[in-house]
């Protein structure tokens, strides 16, 4: 006689993991917690060697690791990689090196081609990192998808520190978007494929010159999410909305910042700081200032 199965698994209780190299990912947590409001989750913000999307692929390599590792040993069993320089060229990496039955690690540029290619008339631009755009990782999803749809990628490694600075609604904002938007030919849709340019979505939208669909891909990777979260069962956790914040970097600027991309206050602040090679706590939970001698 077969076994029956178990409609509904005993839940466990693991928070999930989302990181980014700075505040930007907040956007798609945001966006998490609004489809899945019971979720425990734990945020990780690498501001301390924010940004990444100019760095070398070997160093984007190895502060993802460090990412992951710290969030997998934080109890979490599922870490979502927010941030679109890490997915578009290390998710297969960090998925090989840690996914397993008990542990899973998701990115954002899957999601965001799905959505593309689901609003688009034929024409996608594709806006990120010089990092991201190198990678092609978008456009090759793209034409895995529907190879008919054409792809144009604009590199603008502007647009992070101008947000991070909060310079998002102002003249040099306009001036950056307006020529970043002229490399593109006659793109009918935009993906936003920064976590940053969630905050730049108005600017992108006054300065088109024709019609088109600004794209921030964060609710439909809280979407996918979700959906993925139905189907693997095995992954749902008995949660009830907690989260913790965890940065490297300044705790108190990051904890400024945070509410323009949560919409709300963070938790206080933990602090981490890599120490040979790895991100662990620091002991009085802030990062040490003014001058010092060893
Ligand atoms: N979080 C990065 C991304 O989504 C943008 C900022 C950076 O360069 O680190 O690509």
């Amino acid at each position: 006689m077969t076994k029956p199965s178990t409609p509904n698994p005993p839940l466990s209780s693991s928070p999930v993991g989302v990181f980014d190299s700075g505040y930007g990912g907040f956007s798609v947590l945001r966006e998490l917690r609004r489809v899945l409001p019971q979720l425990d989750c734990i945020y990780l913000g690498d501001s301390a060697r924010a940004p990444y999307g100019g760095r070398d692929l070997g160093t984007v390599l190895d502060f993802a690791e460090q990412c992951v590792e710290l969030l997998f040993a934080e109890g979490c069993r599922v870490v979502v990689v927010a941030c679109h320089t890490v997915s578009s060229v290390a998710l297969r990496h960090l998925q090989k090196k840690y996914a397993d039955a008990n542990r899973r690690v998701l990115g954002v540029t899957i999601p965001a081609a799905e959505n593309a290619v689901a609003v688009t008339r034929g024409h996608i631009g594709f806006i990120g990192t010089t990092r991201t755009v190198a990678s092609h990782t978008f456009r090759t999803e793209v034409r895995k998808l529907d190879p008919s749809v054409r792809v144009s990628e604009v590199a603008a490694p502007l647009l992070a520190p101008l947000v991070e600075e909060g310079w998002e609604q102002g003249e040099i904002a306009r001036l950056a978007v307006e020529k970043y938007l002229a490399q593109f030919g006659d793109i009918d849709t935009l993906v936003l494929g920064c976590t940053h340019y969630p905050l730049l979505r108005e600017m992108f939208v006054r300065c088109a010159s024709s019609p088109l669909t600004v794209l921030d891909p964060a609710p439909f990777v809280a979407a996918r999410f979700a959906a993925w979260l139905e189907k693997h069962r095995e992954f749902r956790s008995a949660g009830s909305g907690k989260l913790r914040v965890l940065c490297s970097g300044d705790t108190a600027r990051f904890s400024k910042n945070v509410p323009r991309f949560l919409g709300s206050e963070p938790p206080e602040i933990e602090h981490v700081a890599e120490h040979h090679g790895r991100l662990a706590f620091t002991p009085d939970g802030s990062e040490p200032s003014g001058q010092f001698v060893r």
